[in-house]
């Protein structure tokens, strides 16, 4: 039976797969469920000192679905931090950790950018025995209009302040969230870890206009007939979450090896999750997919887990964490490989081969061509087939 537990800065999880800030941590009542139902841990919603001015709307999701069913791909929320006071989180956070001693609590914090706020927010959460702290670095919607969020993730050297602060008020693991709304994730990863943090977690939503309603003419989710661009999350998101913790997990691999990335972008069965781990993912989180399919998708996920461990024969987690990482390099490598392994002599030949293919697609062959060239194995007739 292979072992699913997983050390991470310290923090032991029953296994790697963690609710990710958002509705499936919101109270009490919902972070208990999670735990009873098997996830290895929580990261709550995010909190903040002053919940009065966080002043929710609705609608506030909107959905992208497949042509061809009804599934739900892609889901976008202008949804804000949380709206229950301060002290209410304090004392549920107690609660929690009484009666679930043994699994990991991640505070997700929030604050202006002021030295006194995060270290009082920090402070006064860390007496309560929460095992963590996530630094919501990322929110893309509401919140960065008051230069919070979002805004601060931005700027690498806002992070480096705030994560200084935040290092200087706890000695508990500390993880800052990255918005993925940037040119590069790295820059402001490495602030975060030079100043201090034990790890990043990635990705925050993607911002997004979900579409129009053809009828009336107004944006989507629409509340008195208007919206703002918001958070882009499930399954549409994965090939981009994956890209970036690559791109983080790199940075952790090459600079900070004694830190962590907390992967998170449209993870929905235990396969897609084992994917970030193998890009270097410590753990694994998860929030639009628990508000489709509920708390039960972490049966399935284990499941998944376990079989793939028993098909590679992986006793542990750590095993085959970061095994995928050394197989990306650059374009030139992949043509150099590419021509070796055809046995060209030399780039030169290769390189004039396929600067000629480009003459060779045709009109009436456009599709299958294209789906030729996504094939692990492409049709030499339809790729390399006759010029016009
Ligand atoms: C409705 C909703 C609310 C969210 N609220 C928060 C939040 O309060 N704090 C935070 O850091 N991330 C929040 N997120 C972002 C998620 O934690 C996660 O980073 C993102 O949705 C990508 O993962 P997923 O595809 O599994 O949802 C929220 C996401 C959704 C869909």
């Amino acid at each position: 039976m292979p072992d699913l537990s997983v050390c991470i800065n310290g923090m032991r999880f029953p296994n790697p797969f963690v609710i990710a800030s958002g509705p499936p941590g919101t109270n009490a009542n919902v972070i208990g469920r999670a735990y009873d139902e098997g996830w290895g841990g929580v990261v709550c919603k995010t909190v903040c000192l002053d919940a009065e001015s966080i002043i929710n709307v609705s609608p506030r999701y909107a959905h992208l679905r497949a042509a061809d069913s009804d599934e739900i791909i892609g889901w976008e929320n202008i949804e804000l931090i949380s709206d229950r006071p301060f002290e209410t989180w304090l004392d549920e956070f107690k609660r929690i950790k009484d009666l679930y001693p043994q699994r990991p609590l991640i505070a997700s914090v929030m604050e202006e950018c002021s030295r006194d706020r995060w270290v009082e927010i920090i402070q006064r959460c860390d007496e309560t025995g929460v095992d963590g702290f996530e630094l919501n670095l990322s929110c893309p919607h509401g919140l960065p209009e008051r230069r919070m969020g979002q805004a601060m993730g931005q700027d690498p050297e806002i992070v480096r302040q705030v994560c200084q602060w935040v290092r200087s008020a706890t000695r508990k693991p500390i993880w800052a969230k990255m918005t993925p709304n940037i040119t590069s994730i790295v820059e402001p990863a490495r602030a975060a870890l030079e100043a201090g943090c034990d790890g990043i977690t990635a990705i925050n939503t993607i911002l997004c206009v979900m579409g129009i309603d053809l009828e009336t003419l107004r944006p989507l989710p629409t509340v008195e007939g208007y919206s703002e661009a918001g958070g882009y999350s499930s399954k549409a998101i994965r090939p981009i979450a994956l890209r970036m913790v690559m791109e983080t997990a790199r940075l952790v691999a090459a600079d900070f090896p004694t830190t962590t990335v907390s992967a998170a972008g449209g993870v929905e069965s235990g396969d897609d999750a084992v994917q970030f781990i193998l890009l270097g993912a410590g753990t694994v989180q998860v929030c639009t997919g628990v508000m489709k399919f509920g708390y039960r998708m972490i049966r399935p996920m284990l499941d998944d887990l376990r079989a793939f461990m028993d098909q590679h024969g992986f006793e542990t987690v750590d095993e085959f964490r970061g095994r995928s990482l050394p197989y990306f390099t650059t374009h030139a490598d992949l043509v150099a490989r590419q021509a070796a392994a055809r046995g060209a002599h030399g780039g030169e030949a290769q390189a004039a081969e396929a600067g000629s293919r480009d003459d060779r697609w045709q009109a009436d062959r456009l599709v299958e061509q294209s789906r030729a060239l996504s094939s692990q194995e492409p049709d030499a007739a339809l790729t390399r087939g006759p010029s016009q």
